[in-house]
């Protein structure tokens, strides 16, 4: 059953991108217009809009932008076509992680090789594009909660890392999906949320989304998982996903490998709630999935402010880790719980 969340990270108005500016939360919670295609790649890469889903809804959106700059400096539709397949190419690399991105973009790529309609018509297409994988993801988080509800205990007190939430998606949320559709069949479940450092997702954005709807979130710093499993507070973990390989190693926000480490050793379910467009069957493994290095700045400081870090001090910042696939219980997808094998249970979902 689905649990409405009031949250649309980042829709299409009027001709052009209107998100939240998840830089801001909890501060100050408002939409900001985006108008041109370097505009979209810098609000992704900047993570005015993040997280993996929502992150290739503003791919898409991205193009359409671009291809809205280029009309009219084009003398012809297969000039204006390489145009557009240079800019697709471009808006993928905003982000290297997270393969939604790369996957939406190839989504408009295919249309601007195959469209057969004129400047104005592609445009068209391209936007209803954008538009059709904002509401499919929406629709395919639901689904996940739906399957993924099932395996929530009775009562359960669910850790989860980062923002995997509607803030994360079109709407609704992957873990946070699970959470929300869980919680519509029994308020008595909790949830603990990471605080995720250096980004404070899970500070920020999941403590705020959570409380919006009315459920019940603590907030722990990262170190502190493992303490509560060990004195039996935690009954399970569920976190989101940017990107699964093949055998179902998954990457995500750095701090999960611990996490699932932890529920490892105490015996606690971990589970991944992601879309089949998270999943890459192009890579055999987790070591090939590109893992994105950000700026130091985001270890010494916390919204501008400088920590008491050493000034000088060597800092390396991988915004992503990736889990081996024996440490996760099962991946909650629009097509179901997939289980072990993974290497079967993800071919078998491909190939249906
Ligand atoms: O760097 P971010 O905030 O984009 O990282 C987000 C995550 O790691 C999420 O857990 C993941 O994208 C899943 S979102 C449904």
């Amino acid at each position: 059953m689905a649990f409405e969340s009031k949250i649309r990270p980042i829709t299409w108005e009027n001709g052009k991108s209107k998100m939240i500016d998840q830089t801001i939360i909890p501060y100050e919670y408002k939409y900001i217009e985006i108008t041109s295609g370097d505009d979209m790649f810098n609000a992704i890469r900047n993570m005015i809009v993040r997280g993996a889903p929502a992150i290739g809804i503003a791919g898409a959106q991205g193009i359409v932008l671009y291809a809205q700059e280029g009309r009219g400096k084009y003398n012809n539709i297969d000039e204006f076509k390489a145009y557009l397949l240079e800019k697709a190419d471009y808006m993928a690399t905003s982000r290297p992680t997270a393969v939604n991105l790369m996957w939406a973009c190839e989504e408009q790529r295919k249309i601007i090789k195959n469209s057969c309609s004129d400047m104005q018509g592609l445009i068209k297409e391209l936007t209803d594009k954008a538009i059709e994988i904002e509401l499919d993801d929406i629709n395919r988080c639901k689904l996940m909660g739906d399957f993924g509800a099932e395996v929530v205990p009775k009562g359960a007190t669910i850790l989860t890392h980062c923002n995997a939430g509607a803030l994360a998606t079109g709407g609704y949320g992957t873990a946070l999906g699970v959470i929300r559709s869980a919680f519509a069949k029994d308020n008595t479940i909790q949830v603990f949320a990471d605080e995720t450092r250096p980004r404070q997702q899970g500070a920020r954005l999941t403590t705020f989304e959570l409380a919006m709807d009315g459920i019940p979130v603590t907030l722990i710093t990262d170190g502190m998982c493992s303490y509560f499993m060990n004195k039996g507070m935690i009954d399970m973990v569920i976190v989101g996903a940017d990107r699964i390989a093949a055998n179902g190693d998954t990457a995500n926000k750095i701090g999960t490998y611990t996490v699932a480490i932890a529920a490892k050793y105490h015996n606690i379910p971990f589970y991944v709630a992601a879309p089949l467009s998270t999943i890459d069957i192009s890579i055999k493994t987790g070591a090939e999935i590109p893992i994105e290095e950000r700026a130091k700045e985001e270890v010494t400081h916390i919204n501008g402010e400088r920590i008491c870090a050493l000034e000088g001090v060597n800092i390396i910042n991988p915004g992503f880790d990736v889990t081996p696939n024996e440490l996760i219980a099962g991946i909650i997808t629009e097509k179901g719980i997939l289980r072990p094998d993974y290497k079967k249970s993800i071919a078998e979902v491909f190939n249906k």
